[in-house]
């Protein structure tokens, strides 16, 4: 067990916390930190018993790799061996921000970080602690903040109930702005691919590069990180599609809730439901607020309900395909139209 340190941010103990946190992971200790797309957890890229710790905290697979954080774009030639003319298009277009691209690594770079590949995924976090803690101590490994499998942590309190004495320092900045985690793509291949969908969508990336593609299934020799199950509450979830028979749900819906309690996802049309034994969350017809408040929801539901439903999304198409994939993989059950 390690005594976790939480420190909250404010506009006077920046620098501060940078020193302290700094201090921390010089030595060898992690730290969950800030992001603007989900919280992460970091250690130096050069210090081994951190990055060890990290998968250790986790419980994450070693074949899974991490994403190096970066805070300044002359830290990429250090640790990759050539910068594509699409990777030099994309990294003037994106970063800081929530797009992270793949690269052939140098031979020198822990190959604890890229689960033993020859690729490494890089991105530069728009996050003013993230960014001067990077520059004070070089660049930092960080995969999201959550146990393996569970949803990504996007408020200090859902991160400190799954992490606490797993990590030396939490640092609370917050509420995390996306809320979903950044998109990754790989510009090695032609068409360039998106191997994990996120904040950035494919027309966002289209509009500076052309052109690119979705793996044919998102298949886990690709992007390891893919073939586990991720984002998923503990308790039965189920994502519907699409609805036909609205009649036929509602009666079903009253039908479950008379035997237990259930936790209802929407998104922008609530259903006119009354019963005690039913929670309803409705996120937003807006994308933008809905990742925002998705991964807090579905863990305040995994903690007072015994089953969830996700109700069709209003859309299946830009930012919308980020939260249907998040949704697919956390779910036990999909249901394409009912
Ligand atoms: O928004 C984010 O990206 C957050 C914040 C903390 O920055 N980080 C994050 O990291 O989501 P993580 O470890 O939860 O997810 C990293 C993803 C995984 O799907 C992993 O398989 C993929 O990136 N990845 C990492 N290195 C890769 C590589 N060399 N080739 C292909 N995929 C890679
Ligand atoms: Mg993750």
């Amino acid at each position: 067990m390690k005594n976790s340190t939480l420190i909250k941010l404010n506009t006077e103990n920046i620098d501060e916390a940078v020193e302290y946190t700094a201090k921390v992971l010089l030595a060898g200790g992690i730290a969950v930190i800030p992001t603007e797309t989900v919280y992460g957890i970091a250690a130096p890229i050069n210090n081994s018993q951190g990055i060890i710790d990290i998968f250790k905290a986790k419980g994450r697979p070693s074949d899974n790799p991490l994403i190096v954080h970066i805070s300044n774009k002359n830290q990429i030639k250090k640790i990759v061996t050539y910068i594509n003319p699409l990777s030099e298009k994309l990294i003037e277009a994106f970063f800081p921000g929530p797009l992270t691209i793949i690269f052939d690594a140098k031979k020198e770079l822990d190959r604890r970080i890229t689960a033993g590949l020859d690729t490494v995924a890089i991105r530069m976090p728009e996050n003013k602690f993230t960014l001067k803690l990077i520059d004070k101590i070089g660049p930092i490994a960080a995969p999201s903040a959550n146990i393996s499998g569970k949803p990504s942590g996007t408020t200090i309190d859902d991160i400190i109930e799954e992490l606490n004495g797993r990590v030396d320092i939490f640092i609370d900045d917050g509420n995390a702005l996306h809320g979903i985690e950044s998109t990754v793509i790989n510009p090695l291949v032609q068409p360039p691919q998106i191997l994990r969908k996120g904040s950035i969508t494919k027309e966002n990336i289209e509009k500076v590069i052309g052109n690119v593609s979705f793996p044919e299934k998102f298949s886990s020799t690709i992007s390891p990180g893919t073939r586990y199950k991720h984002y998923a509450p503990s308790v039965e979830t189920t994502y519907l599609k699409k609805i036909e028979h609205i009649d036929s749900f509602n009666i079903i819906l009253s039908d479950l809730a008379k035997t237990r309690k259930l936790g209802i996802i929407s998104f922008g049309t609530p259903i006119e439901i009354f019963n005690e034994n039913i929670i309803l969350k409705d996120l937003s017809p807006d994308p933008k607020i809905a990742t925002k408040k998705l991964f807090n929801t579905l863990r305040e539901l995994d903690r007072i309900v015994e089953e969830i439903i996700i109700l069709p999304l209003p859309d299946y198409s830009d930012l919308w395909l980020s939260i249907d994939d998040r949704l697919e993989r956390g779910a036990n059950k999909v249901i394409n139209s009912f």
